[in-house]
């Protein structure tokens, strides 16, 4: 605790060690998610039986952050297996090129939002173009999927708070803050806006026919795996939490300084943070807290860390080590962290109640990345 006692039940983790260090985060790192929840209201966009041959119902489900449909909405884009009985647990994460780059099917809606096309800094503001259809679908094996027996519902983040430094007045920020002109050192910046975007899906996903609320798993890769790691320490109703190559920010530990650092994430992504997380640029060691204490945030629920051989810049040892050391917190909560902390072999899963593994090749998402959550 932060008084110095050891925790040594699970009634002191839950009842007084996670909360400060949620608020740790919330201080020090992300900043505080907004706290506004909206009215939302959702409209069925398009609806499908037939999609993937037959086998998927697709559904595309704007959902409206006011009152005004001219205001900030997201679309979901969801598909579910036809041949399900029952409603179907579902991965939920962000895309980041817009639903209709998750498949190529000429009847999903293009996004009207920003796009970016410079992945470092995303400055450049275009419209998406039929051009770019299907083009992320090998990072979305949505067939696979579904003949599991889940669902997909994916979201394009641009739609919720476009990726570059503007200070704060697009997306839902300008909603959602009184006044963006003052910001706290403990304001939440995007990620906190993604994460809280996520829960707003989940609010969508609890009532739908089809999906089983109490078994959603939030998804993301890199920036968006971050997000994917915020929004589970924040909502505890999501039932498990995927980090693909999530590295500085995300799973990695801050303090090993491995391929990209505090200092360079917040110096190239500015809006990413809270401000306050910039004292700790060059200053990692004064950070009161290191990222396998996010990662511990998500306990009991299964968590996978997933990392790529020529991702360095992710620091996939870190990412592993931060795993291994939330390991007492699984195991106060009687569940298994990872068995010990050995390198792991390339393409070796190490599955208990939490998963990790090392793929070969570079930052991406992989049909083998899938293969792991799915199991
Ligand atoms: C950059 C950034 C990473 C981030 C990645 C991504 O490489 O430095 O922190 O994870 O972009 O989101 O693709």
């Amino acid at each position: 605790l932060q008084d110095g006692t050891p925790v040594t039940s699970a009634e002191q983790w839950i009842s007084q060690r996670r909360p400060e260090v949620l608020e740790l985060f919330q201080e020090h790192v992300f900043g505080h998610r907004p706290e506004t929840v909206p009215q939302l209201r959702t409209r069925e966009r398009s609806c499908t039986q037939d999609a993937l041959g037959g086998k998927a119902v697709r559904r595309e489900l704007t959902v409206f952050f006011s009152d005004d449909d001219a205001g900030p909405s997201m679309d979901i884009l969801v598909y579910t297996p036809v041949a399900a009985e029952t409603p179907v647990p579902c991965f939920l994460g962000f895309n980041f090129h817009g639903n209709h780059t998750v498949d190529p099917n000429p009847a999903i809606h293009v996004t009207s939002s920003w796009v970016r096309n410079d992945a470092k800094t995303g400055t450049v503001d275009h419209q998406a173009t039929e051009q770019s259809r299907g083009k992320s679908s090998s990072r979305w094996p949505v067939d696979m999927i579904v003949s599991r027996g889940y669902g997909l519902a994916t979201i394009y983040y641009g739609d919720v708070d476009p990726d570059f430094d503007d200070g704060f007045k697009n997306g839902i920020h300008a909603m959602l803050e009184s006044d963006t002109s003052v910001r706290a050192g403990n304001a939440g910046g995007s990620i906190s806006a993604w994460a809280w975007a996520l829960s707003r899906a989940l609010d969508v996903l609890e009532v739908d026919p089809l999906v089983d609320g109490s078994r959603v798993s939030t998804f993301g890769h890199s920036r968006l795996g971050k997000t994917s790691l915020w929004a589970g320490a924040t909502d505890e109703r999501f039932a498990m939490v995927i980090s693909n190559d999530s590295g500085c920010g995300g799973a990695a530990l801050s303090r090993r300084r491995f391929g990209e650092t505090v200092k360079r994430i917040n110096t190239s992504f500015p809006h990413w943070f809270c401000i306050n997380h910039r004292r700790y640029n060059d200053n990692e060691d004064a950070l009161p807290v290191d990222h396998h204490m996010l990662l511990a945030l998500i306990a009991p629920r299964p968590v996978y860390v997933a990392s790529a051989v020529d991702d360095q810049w992710a620091d996939p040892r870190g990412e592993m080590l931060s795993l291994y050391h939330a390991g007492p917190v699984f195991e106060l909560l009687g569940r298994s962290g990872l068995p010990n902390d050995d390198v792991a072999t390339v393409d070796q899963p190490i599955q208990t109640d939490v998963g990790y593994h090392i793929r070969t090749g570079k930052h991406d998402v992989t049909d083998f990345d899938w293969t792991q959550y799915l199991n």
